[in-house]
Parts: structure tokens; sequence; C-alpha cells
């Protein structure tokens, strides 16, 4: 049997006194897309921090491909994890071009096999012809996808996704979810995909398995969530947690 790509057991964060994350437990198989959703604050961002390695846990241990990556006495370094995260503002390179910006991601590769790289990943992410634009001649959509392709350049083992389209117009947000899950599907990559739930969000629209966040913190869905895992209708238990 293999490894999960991805296991968090157990995972805690506070900062100074706020619990951020509290004993969130799940494992991802390759290919896997898990989406956890809630409200603004309960700790979506810090549990992908945790994975990627920008944060220590104070409980708990984060397991990557079989190898511990946080626990008591170890932290691999985010670079040495093979995690790639999207970040919330995307953080592109202003004055970069698309192709720059997507290139930026690769290194240590020869010509040749960057052209190639860069070609299929512009075709990945349906930007090919826009690779000459600068980031501000682009759509928020676009944009999104410029750093989709910047972060899976490398070829990352497991992608984070923070609140991909917190940038774009809310009615835009469904087509482009779509676009990303089929080009996630594609690319067969493991993905944490974190979305906050908002009083427009349709829980039918979110991708793959589904991990509810309840307004206060990660923690206090993690109980409910399992049931949620189980039960195909998803959508009952995510309404629960829309802001009243
Ligand atoms: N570095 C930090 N120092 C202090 N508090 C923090 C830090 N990072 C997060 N927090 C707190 O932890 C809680 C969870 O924050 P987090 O950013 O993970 O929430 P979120 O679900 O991603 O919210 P949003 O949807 O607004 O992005 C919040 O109360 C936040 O203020
Ligand atoms: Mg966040």
């Amino acid at each position: 049997m293999t490894a999960p790509v991805v296991e968090c057991v157990d995972a805690s964060k506070n900062f100074g006194g706020v619990t951020a994350v509290d004993r969130v437990s799940f494992a991802l198989e390759p290919g896997e897309i898990l989406s956890i959703l809630g409200t603004s604050g309960c700790g979506k961002t810090s549990v992908l921090r945790l994975i990627a390695g920008f944060e220590a846990p104070d409980e708990g241990e984060i397991w990557i491909e079989g190898r511990v990556a946080s626990a008591d006495h170890t932290l691999v370094p985010p670079e040495k994890r093979g995690v790639g995260m999207v970040f919330q503002e995307y953080a592109l390179f202003p004055h970069m071009t698309v192709l720059q910006n997507i290139a930026f991601g690769l290194a240590n590769i020869s010509e040749q096999e960057r052209h190639k790289r860069l070609s299929e990943l512009l075709e990945l992410v349906r930007l090919t012809g826009l690779e000459r634009r600068y980031p501000h001649e682009l759509s928020g959509g676009q944009q999104q996808r410029v750093a989709l392709a910047r972060t899976l350049a490398p070829k990352p083992v497991i992608l984070l996704l923070d609140e991909p389209f917190s940038n774009v117009d809310a009615t835009m947000r469904a087509d482009l979810r779509r676009e990303d899950n089929t080009i996630l599907r594609e690319s067969s990559i493991t993905t944490i995909w974190a979305e906050a739930i908002t009083a427009r969000f349709k829980p039918g629209a979110a991708c793959g398995r589904i991990k509810t966040a309840y307004p206060t913190t990660v923690n206090k869905a993690t109980k409910k969530e399992k049931a949620v895992e189980r039960d195909p209708v998803k959508e009952k238990m995510t309404k629960r947690c829309v802001p009243s």
C-alpha cells in the first residue's frame, strides 16, 4: 500500500492565544482534490501554511509522501517539501511578462527542456498567445492561471490554492473554478483548495472532497467534517456554515 501524498495528523496552531488550527486530520491520495471551506478567519490559510512548512505546528504532525515533514523535532524547510502554493494575492512579478513569470519557477534545466515545459504549461492553463503580456494587461482569472502555471512549473507533489478567486468578480468565479478544476484533473496533481464561504458561495461548486470549516476554527469543523467526507450529500452540511 502506498503512503498518502499528504497526511495531516492532529495538527494544531496557536497565535498568541488565538487557536487558528485545532487538531486537524486528513490524508490525500495521489491526484485527489480536497476543498477546505470556511468563513474568514477560521484557519484555512493557517492549515495551508502548516503543510507548506511556513509555520510549525504546536502539536501534531505533517507527513508528505510517507516521510515526516513536521513533527516534534522535525521541520523540513518549505523548499524541500515539494509543495507549491498559490497565494491569495497571486504575488506575480509586475515587471515580468506571463512567460517570464512562469519561467521563474523553472531552474537548472536545459534551454530545450525549458522551452518544452513552458509550452506545455501555457497550453495547460489556456494562456498560449498571451505570453508577452504583463500582469496588468490580464484579467483576474488570467492572472490566477499565470500564478497556477508558475507554481506547477517545478512539478510539485502537492498544490495548495489559497482562495484562488478572491481577486475576481463574484460572477466570474463559477466559470473559473470549473476551468481550474479541469486543469488540475488534467495535470493529476494532488491539491488542497481553500475557499471562503460567503453568502453568495454555492456549496455544490466546491471541487473534490470537502472539508468544512465552521465559523470558529478549522478544529470545530473536523469532528463534523468526518461525517461530511462520508456523506455524499455534502451540500446540506456545507450550508450550515454559511453565516447568517
Ligand atoms: N501570524 C499570525 N499571527 C497572529 N495571528 C494569526 C497569524 N496568522 C493567522 N492568525 C490568526 O489565526 C486565525 C486564522 O487565520 P487564517 O488566516 O488562517 O484564516 P483564514 O480562514 O485563511 O481567513 P481568510 O478567509 O480571511 O483568509 C485568525 O484569527 C488570524 O487572525
Ligand atoms: Mg486565508
